[in-house]
């Protein structure tokens, strides 16, 4: 189901000031645009799931790749689209449930940037939405998305949920992953420990996940 906290204007408002500020949400720009880049020069389509206010999306489709952005919250997408047409970058906005969607069209590329798919509060939604992407990629496509450590860590944090102001999220262990990714129709390509391409290890704060998907 998704988020409330997020179809409040005044949340939207609140998250697109607060953008920008963070380590984590200015390094990761460039992780994705450069994804995005590469399936631009093969002239696939891109999609981001969890778009929000565009932070990533607009950057994304300024390389020239034709970028869909898919978001639960029509405040977040109104923010979006002001913030597109203002910088004359042409974006597919969509208003939808990341944990199920059908889109006539299948992408070289999907994207979840920071840490939108913890907000997907059961494995059921979780599962859905690996689901979904598997089906609108095409052969060999891929799937990009981060989230953080869980604070618990270890293979117990799959039952764990934080409430983040009024957010609920969903934390998921490495392990966990692993397995919802293989039941999907995913194999693991890498996993980073930050947006540089630092290898996973005890000491990263991140998971920075590639998956491709198998031809199953
Ligand atoms: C942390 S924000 C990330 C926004 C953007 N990707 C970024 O990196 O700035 C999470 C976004 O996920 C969206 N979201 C939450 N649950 C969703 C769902 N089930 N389907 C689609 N979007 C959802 C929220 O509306 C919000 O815009």
């Amino acid at each position: 189901m998704p988020d409330r906290y997020y179809m409040n204007p005044k949340s939207a408002a609140r998250y697109e000031r607060d953008m920008g500020r963070l380590r984590d949400t200015i390094e990761d720009i460039p992780f994705y645009v450069e994804l995005a880049r590469d399936a631009a020069s093969r002239g696939e389509p891109v999609l981001e799931l969890g778009c929000g206010t565009g932070r990533v999306t607009i950057p994304m489709a300024q390389t020239g790749a034709a970028v869909t952005g898919l978001d639960s919250s029509p405040a977040m997408l109104a923010i979006a689209k002001t913030k597109a047409d203002g910088a004359g970058v042409t974006v597919h906005w969509v208003e939808g449930d990341m944990a199920d969607f059908d889109l006539a069209e299948r992408f070289g590329l999907v994207v979840i940037p920071f840490r939108s798919f913890l907000h997907l509060i059961s494995a059921q939604e979780q599962t859905g939405c690996l689901q979904s992407i598997h089906r609108h990629l095409i052969t060999s496509g891929m799937l990009a998305l981060n989230f953080y450590v869980s604070p618990e860590g270890g293979t117990g944090s799959a039952r764990a949920s934080q409430v983040y102001r009024s957010m609920r999220l969903r934390n998921v262990s490495r392990g966990e992953m692993e397995g919802l990714f293989d039941a999907a129709g995913f194999e693991v390509e890498a996993l980073y420990g930050w947006f540089d391409g630092q290898e996973f290890g005890p000491d990263s704060s991140e998971l920075v996940w590639l998956a491709r998907r198998t031809s199953t």
